[in-house]
């Protein structure tokens, strides 16, 4: 049977999966690298760490393997990263991560002097602090002669995918969080590429996730002990690559990820006119588009609460007092912006907040304040979304915070929609075999692959009463950071 390698390059550990073509996972590897942080708020990782992880990973992964049955490689990889090489193709500077926060200026002057009317209109997104076009901005000013020596700018696992086959390409879905991306068309926007001072030539080839970008180099296939016929598929960025394995492509879907930080990836079909703003307007690695809402904390909101405060590492512990009787009865509740918030308050100040606490408030009330909290917060997108028309009729449910009963319950009535668990969570790195999958032509199409897959788990179907009082729960606690807004700016 024909094999396939699916690579997560994440932000501390890159993870491979050898995979046979009815998607069983034979073998999983994972390696990790540092993190540097080399100021407050820098974030920072040096390329060629994933690099060799990725050589000496692929080598242990494949080992006792026929390299002739391993037909495709493919790589769901973290987003934003800004990657910079020299006409020699050496790396200039270290990656700036996804969740760098130097940019603010930056930032600033696309979103207030370039405006967010012009971004929209050329990206169908504006700036955040984490998209790679303020990262070149901030190059450009502060790092002048590094700026000079650009000769090539990709994405974190556009940078394996040259090594691997000296194609220097990307794929849309990845892509579009570069806001150099004129989405709705799929091509470079060439106002953006003005602004930030940089050309088309220096900008990747745009794929579909899922079309072959080319094959190994023969030395690079020797050295992994692999066939130079092996297809490297361009890949996605990693929420997208994760979708495919959760069967969130098309329409009417949506899959939320509760971990550290949390997504809510919802699909469509055509370009979501109108969109953009709050929610970033993505390329779906289907070949269609999504919005997602990203927050910035969402298990580990509970994680924090139950470790720092508390002093429990025991959550299930925490919540066997929250029983069925006090759902949608809560009077305390929790604003979940530990980290201050992306989506859909763009608010570097927000912060974390609990309000409504009477001397007979209990620890478990706290609790479920905080789990109730980060659900009205993934509403809080789900109800954008709505308004621009696209909808979800249920979601899927992923991460560290998908594990507890209790706060697949909550989830379910406050968003009114059932709430299926997958029976198997591989992330991007499934995604990314199953694009590869189809680069390498064993199948047709990857929506279908990916429906194909997909096996449920379990599934959590709402209750009208309970949705009627988390209704009204919702009513009030969305009114609670528009009031508190004006405060947090003054009390850092
Ligand atoms: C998406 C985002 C993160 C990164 C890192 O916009 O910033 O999900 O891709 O995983």
């Amino acid at each position: 049977m024909n094999l396939y390698i699916g690579a997560d390059l994440g932000t501390s550990a890159l993870k491979l999966l050898l995979v046979n073509s009815e998607g069983e996972i034979l073998r999983s590897v994972t390696n990790e690298y540092p993190v540097y942080y080399p100021e407050p708020t820098y974030s920072e990782q040096d390329p060629r760490d994933w690099w060799q992880d990725l050589r000496h990973g692929i080598r242990e992964l494949c080992d006792g393997y026929n390299k002739e049955d391993i037909k495709g490689i493919g790589i769901g990889g973290q987003m934003h990263g800004l990657v910079m090489l020299d006409e020699y193709d050496e790396v200039i500077r270290h990656v700036i991560l996804w969740n760098d926060g130097r940019t603010d200026k930056e930032t600033d002057y696309l979103n207030n002097n370039v405006g967010v009317k012009t971004l929209i209109e050329n990206t169908a997104n504006i700036a955040f602090a984490g998209f790679t076009a303020p990262k070149i901005l901030w190059v450009k000013q502060n790092e002048p002669n590094n700026f000079s020596k650009i000769s090539k700018i990709m994405l974190p696992k556009d940078y394996l995918n040259y090594l691997l086959t000296g194609v220097h390409a990307t794929d849309f879905s990845d892509a579009a969080g570069t806001l150099l991306l004129d989405v709705k068309n799929k091509c470079w926007s060439k106002k953006m590429l003005s602004i930030c001072g940089i050309t088309e030539a220096m900008m990747p080839r745009l794929f579909e996730s899922y079309q072959k970008i080319g094959t190994l180099k023969p030395k690079i296939a020797e050295t992994l002990g692999l066939s130079p016929d092996t297809v490297v598929a361009a890949g996605g960025g990693d929420n997208a690559s994760a979708a495919l394995g959760t069967g969130t492509v098309g329409e009417g879907k949506c899959n939320i990820s509760l971990g550290t930080s949390g997504t809510v990836f919802i699909p469509t079909k055509n370009f979501p006119e109108g969109a953009g703003g709050a929610m970033h307007c993505f390329c779906h690695a289907d070949g269609g588009y999504h919005l997602m809402g990203c927050m910035l904390s969402a298990a580990s909101c509970n994680k924090w609460f139950c470790d720092e405060i508390l002093g429990t590492k025991d959550y299930a512990a925490e919540q066997t007092g929250i029983t069925d009787d006090k759902l949608g009865k809560n009077d305390v509740y929790f604003l979940p912006y530990l980290m201050g918030e992306r989506s859909p308050i763009n608010d570097t100040d927000a912060r974390g907040t609990f309000i409504g606490l009477r001397m007979d408030s209990s620890r478990a009330d706290m609790v479920e304040a905080v789990l109730e909290g980060v659900a009205f917060a993934i509403r809080d997108n789900l109800e954008l979304a709505k308004k621009q028309g696209i909808t979800a009729n249920y979601s899927t449910l992923c991460g560290g915070g998908a594990k507890s009963p209790l706060w697949q319950k909550i989830i379910a009535n406050v968003l009114a929609i059932d709430i299926v668990l997958p029976k198997a969570e591989e992330g991007p790195a499934m995604g990314g075999a199953m694009l590869s999958m189809v680069a390498s032509g064993e199948y047709k199409d990857i929506k279908s692959l990916s429906l194909d897959f997909f096996e449920e788990r379990g599934r959590v179907t709402p209750d009208s009463e309970l949705v009627a009082l988390y209704n009204e729960k919702y009513e009030k606690w969305s009114k609670i950071y528009p009031s508190v807004k004006e405060l947090f700016g003054k009390i850092k």
